[in-house]
């Protein structure tokens, strides 16, 4: 796979995107949203267990592009808001767990694509952040809605509404992110924490991220009765074969 603005690259059952616009720090234009979009149409083929998304040079992104959005009008900036907004909607839908590494500094756009990932590892120099209040915007790629949902009401308005940085232990405190590490070992801790997640049930796994991920756009009932559903659909099948194993003391066959 080949594209302008990201590097599509494979380790076994893992893909890995990096975002590569260094010199702009990633920053985040049109091309890179149809690069993503059609990247993600390929991925189908891969069979991939899990995804990695990361930045090249000093940044994993570092928002929307604002060179490209100062000429746009107000069609265009509605257009190019729906487009971010689906197409990170479909990185989050992936059926496959999605980790962003993030390095440095992830603001903006930047910070609303790790947010659409399922679980964020950070270098102890990344800096998260919304800072469209400093250019008189808003977020414009859901990340109202995912802050939000990632560290409550209160915190996400402090953050929107002042546009400090949160640095990587701040957003490990916050809750938007789950490790921190030295920047040097972004890469190491990210694969070992993604080839633990291949390691475990690949149908639980898939099944775990959709109940979960449905679970935050439905009522408590309706998703309680779909990890009902997929429970079951467990048994005689991937969970048999794991529950064997451990009264059996040996590793699962998945
Ligand atoms: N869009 C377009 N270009 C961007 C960009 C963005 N969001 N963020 C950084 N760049 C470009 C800079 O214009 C600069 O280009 P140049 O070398 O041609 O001048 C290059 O990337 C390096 O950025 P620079 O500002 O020199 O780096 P820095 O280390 O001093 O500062 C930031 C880093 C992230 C604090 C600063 O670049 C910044 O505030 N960026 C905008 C963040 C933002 O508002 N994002 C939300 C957009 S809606």
């Amino acid at each position: 796979m080949e594209f302008t603005t990201i590097l599509f690259d494979q380790k076994d059952d893992i893909g890995i995107i990096t975002l590569n616009r260094p010199d702009v720090l990633n920053a985040l234009n049109k091309t890179f949203f149809d690069d993503l979009n059609s990247c993600l149409d390929q991925l189908g083929d891969l069979a991939l267990k899990s995804l990695i998304i990361t930045g090249k040079g000093k940044a994993f992104a570092a928002g929307a592009d604002i060179s490209e959005m100062a000429g746009m009008n107000q069609a265009e900036a509605y257009s190019f808001s729906k487009r971010g907004q689906a197409v990170f909607n479909r990185v989050e839908d992936l059926v496959m767990p999605v980790i962003a590494a993030v390095n440095g500094y992830a603001l903006g756009g930047g910070c609303e694509l790790a947010m659409a990932c399922d679980i964020r590892i950070a270098a102890k120099s990344a800096r998260f952040g919304q800072p469209e209040v400093n250019l008189g915007l808003i977020p414009g790629f859901a990340g109202t809605q995912r802050l939000v949902r990632h560290i409550g009401l209160s915190n996400a308005m402090y953050y929107l509404l002042t546009a400090d940085q949160i640095h990587s232990d701040e957003a490990l405190q916050l809750g938007l992110v789950q490790k921190v590490c030295e920047d040097e070992e972004l890469m190491d801790v990210t694969f070992k924490i993604t080839e633990k997640i291949v390691s475990k049930g690949p149908q639980a796994v898939v099944k775990i991220k959709k109940v979960a991920v449905e679970g935050t756009i439905t009522d408590f009932d309706t998703g309680s009765e779909r990890e009902s559903e997929e429970f079951k659909s467990l048994f005689g099948n991937e969970g048999t074969e794991g529950m064997k194993a451990f009264l059996e003391k040996r590793k699962p066959e998945w």
